[in-house]
């Protein structure tokens, strides 16, 4: 009988190895036959570490299983799968949170061993690489058109567009770069194709280097994703030793490397033109755009960056075909986006959703509203340069365009939750203050503006002028949304107008003698 325990962060950090050590020596101890496999996550955080027990009908499910849990499992014949016991969960599979998803791209997350080619293979892992290695450069790039994908990283460009760029730009190198450098607040998608199913993102590059004719990739991943880079370099090896990479790709004659660097922990360097200049060996300054990456990229030559979820999300398109993925959504947001709710919520998690469902529907059905059991009162969608939503806003399609209209970017598809504790003057300022940490000091209104944006709204806090300080903020604002060379500092006045415009009576309420 095979146990499964998870082997992502989250569950590590959870005392899942610690699970898995306990089991295998309860069951050597007690003469009992199972084997102990470690798992991705299904990314259910509230019920991790989850522990799945194989049997013909399924895997039935234990959790959150702590150290001081594991007799009592013993005790209850847990490898039986349908058994009494308060951590069961039934057949994981038949879980709501789970059933209710569209998960296409994260369709073998938690079933596998992350670093197993054959598991992964198993999953129907390489059967879109084998697709693009019949056809020609500009079929595949056909098809991620008609797929509809756009970038996930947060900005929606078209990635079959991007492609296209790149394709019609003649040069004798070309290459593919990963933006693995997630650094929104309360994401943590990219990790997980990382640590739980890295051979799809390193398929995912690979179809990019057919489609466009570059022979080089690059994973550009944050230096706090020590497991992912392990399992990365793991899975890159695998797919050299069977000739998934390399020169010769399954005897095809196509060429492909891929290599993985780590940051150094600095945010701006999730911005493309940085993250270029990072991984040229510079330090991380944002470079003016025209020309576009996909022109003038990495070391002047033509470039594809595309997030983890972008590259992550091609294999599924090219095996089941553009439809497939095109068939899901509403509007112009085409396929699925994988949601990471977060902050105060009482079941966390991912959950993939087509394009279409409202706000509402993603923090309640789902996550059930705040985990301390207070109102909730605030969201912010689409990392640190996502604005505030109150309640008046909840009803928004996760869409795009509708998101754009309020005002609000989906970003990346982090949702961080905040109950009416929260004090929205001092959230206004953390944008800012993030701002002064981030900035890469290239232009002014960011490394200056975010500066004073702090002076101004401590004033604003400590209750002086209250009305003129916030027409200067207002101002300020302004100044950074039109004068910014990037999204870091022409994005972080979403936060803060939202803050102000939804949540008035937090800028105005006198501070407290003392605080
Ligand atoms: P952008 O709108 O300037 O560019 C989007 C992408 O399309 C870029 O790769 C750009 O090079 C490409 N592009 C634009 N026109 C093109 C053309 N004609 N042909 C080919 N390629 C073209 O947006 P940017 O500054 O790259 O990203 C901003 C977004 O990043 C924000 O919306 C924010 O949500 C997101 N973000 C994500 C973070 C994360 O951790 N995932 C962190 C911070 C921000
Ligand atoms: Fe650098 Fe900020 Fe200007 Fe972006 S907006 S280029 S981070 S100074």
């Amino acid at each position: 009988i095979t146990i499964y325990v998870p082997s992502d962060t989250t569950a590590k950090a959870l005392g899942a190895d610690r699970v898995a050590q306990l089991i295998a020596e309860t069951a050597a101890n007690q003469q009992i036959d199972l084997v102990v496999k470690r798992n991705g996550t299904r990314a259910l955080y509230w019920i991790e570490p989850l522990i799945e027990v194989d049997s013909e009908h399924g895997r039935y499910g234990f959790g959150p299983v702590k150290a001081k849990d594991v007799a009592s499992l013993f005790a209850a014949k847990f490898w039986e799968g349908q058994v009494d016991h308060p951590l069961a969960l039934g057949l994981v599979d038949e879980l709501d949170y789970l059933k209710k998803q569209q998960r296409l791209t994260f369709s073998r997350i938690g079933k596998a061993n992350p670093t197993d080619l054959a598991d992964y293979q198993a999953l129907e892992g390489y059967q879109g690489l084998r697709k693009a290695l019949a056809l020609e450069p500009q079929a595949i790039v056909d098809e991620v058109k008609n797929s509809g994908l756009r970038g996930r990283g947060g900005a929606a460009f078209p990635t079959g567009i991007k492609w296209q760029t790149v394709l019609n730009a003649p040069a004798e190198q070309k290459y593919i770069v990963c933006n693995a450098d997630e650094g929104d607040s309360g994401t943590f998608a990219d990790r997980l194709v990382m640590e739980c199913d890295p051979f799809m993102l390193i398929e995912g590059m690979t179809i990019a280097g057919l489609a466009v004719g570059a022979t080089q990739g690059y994973i550009y991943c944050r230096s706090e994703y020590p497991l992912a880079v392990e399992n990365l370099n793991l899975a890159i090896q695998a797919a050299y030793d069977n000739n998934l990479l390399g020169a010769d790709i399954l005897g095809s004659g196509k060429h492909f490397d891929l290599e993985v660097r780590m940051g150094a922990g600095a945010y701006i360097c999730g911005e493309e033109t940085s993250l270029l200049e990072s991984l040229e060996g510079k330090r991380g300054l944002v470079r003016a755009k025209p020309p576009l990456p996909a022109i003038v990229g990495l070391f002047g030559q033509p470039t594809i960056v595309n997030n983890v979820l972008s590259l992550a999300a091609v294999p599924f398109i090219m095996d089941k075909g553009a439809q497939a993925y095109a068939d899901c959504g509403m509007g112009r947001s085409r396929g699925t986006l994988p949601f990471q709710v977060a902050g105060n919520v009482k079941f966390g998690g991912l959950v993939e959703l087509a394009f279409g469902p409202s706000l509402r529907e993603l923090m309640f059905d789902f996550g059930g509203g705040t985990r301390s059991g207070r109102p909730l009162r605030a969201v912010q969608v689409g990392g640190p340069l996502g604005a505030y939503l109150p309640e008046s806003q909840w009803d928004l399609p996760l869409d795009y365009e509708a998101f754009a209209q309020a005002g609000a970017v989906l970003g990346h598809g982090g949702v961080v939750m905040f109950d009416d504790t929260v004090d929205m003057s001092e959230q206004a300022r953390f944008s800012m203050e993030f701002c002064v940490a981030e900035s890469c000091g290239k232009c002014t209104p960011c490394r200056i503006g975010s500066t004073r944006g702090v002076e101004v709204i401590d004033k604003i806090r400590a209750g002086q002028n209250v009305n003129a300080n916030l027409e200067l903020l207002s101002d300020l604002c302004e100044t950074m949304l039109d004068g910014s060379l990037c999204a870091m500092g022409g994005m972080t006045p979403f936060p803060v107008q939202s803050a102000v415009k939804h949540f008035p009576e937090d800028f105005q309420a006198p501070v407290k003698q003392g605080e």
